[in-house]
């Protein structure tokens, strides 16, 4: 199976988002750890997450596009021609299986049907390690191998095309500024988004599969890459 076998509407711009790659600090925003602080949740943060959220499409998908005063601004899938299809089936093989039908959920800070019950760490986790909110504790997670550390031994991971696997590299100060504009800069918006499907592995020999790399990316230059 190919998670990459999307059938949307958005397929522009889910290439689009695979092309921004920042570098990685390893200062945790939350600590005072390597000299950098930052101050959570101030309006500095907040609207630096902001301009994160629209430099990374996350709108795309998530709703209201490029636009934060446009309708359904991260408010989630809103309308039955919106979910992905991700698996063998295709825009030419619509009835091809496996076939799981995925929602891009609602960002918005609701306490039920959003992201006001997580704390920002548990959505820190989610861009950083592609582990599902619901299913993680609000905890540090000390390894990205499963069973190693704290990592769990069988993750919940988002379902593609979630691109975690590339906002895993921005660094933390940026993806504390993500979680603390979905906590604090966004008006929270109630609508319920069906579960995503998915295989009963939640989606890690999909991601085994899938050429990752390892986090953190091997140093430059690698064997593709020189300076000239
Ligand atoms: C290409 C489409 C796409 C883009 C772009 C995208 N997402 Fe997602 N996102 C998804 C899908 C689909 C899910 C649902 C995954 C699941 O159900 O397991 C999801 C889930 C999430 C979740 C988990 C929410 C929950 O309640 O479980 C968070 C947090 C999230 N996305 C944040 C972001 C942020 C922040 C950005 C931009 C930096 C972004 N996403 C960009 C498709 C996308």
């Amino acid at each position: 199976m190919e998670a990459s076998q999307i059938s949307r509407q958005c397929v522009a711009s889910l290439l689009s988002v695979f092309i921004f790659v920042s570098c990685r600090s390893s200062t945790p925003a939350a600590s005072s750890s390597g000299g950098i602080q930052v101050a959570q949740d101030s309006r500095e943060q907040v609207v630096a997450g902001r301009q994160l959220v629209l430099t990374h499409d996350c709108g795309g998908c998530h709703g209201g596009q490029h636009n934060p005063a446009g309708k359904g601004w991260l408010a989630g899938l809103m309308s039955p021609t919106q979910p992905f299809h991700v698996g063998a089936c295709n825009v030419d093989n619509p009835t091809a299986k496996p076939c799981y039908v995925t929602r891009a959920r609602n960002l918005t800070p609701d306490n039920a049907t959003g992201l006001g019950r997580f704390t920002e760490r548990q959505i820190f986790n989610s861009l950083r390690y592609g582990l599902r909110p619901e299913d993680t504790p609000d905890v540090e997670i000390t390894s990205t191998t499963p069973g190693q550390g704290n990592f769990p031994l069988n993750p919940h991971y988002l379902a593609p095309p979630m691109p975690w696997p590339s906002w895993r590299h921005m660094a933390d100060q940026e993806l504390w500024a993500i979680a603390a504009y979905l906590k604090h800069g966004v008006k929270p918006f109630t609508n319920k988004v069906e579960e995503s499907e998915g295989p009963s592995d939640f989606w890690a020999g999909v991601y085994a599969k899938r050429d990752m790399g390892p986090y953190p990316a091997l140093p430059f230059p690698t064997a593709n890459e020189q300076l000239r």
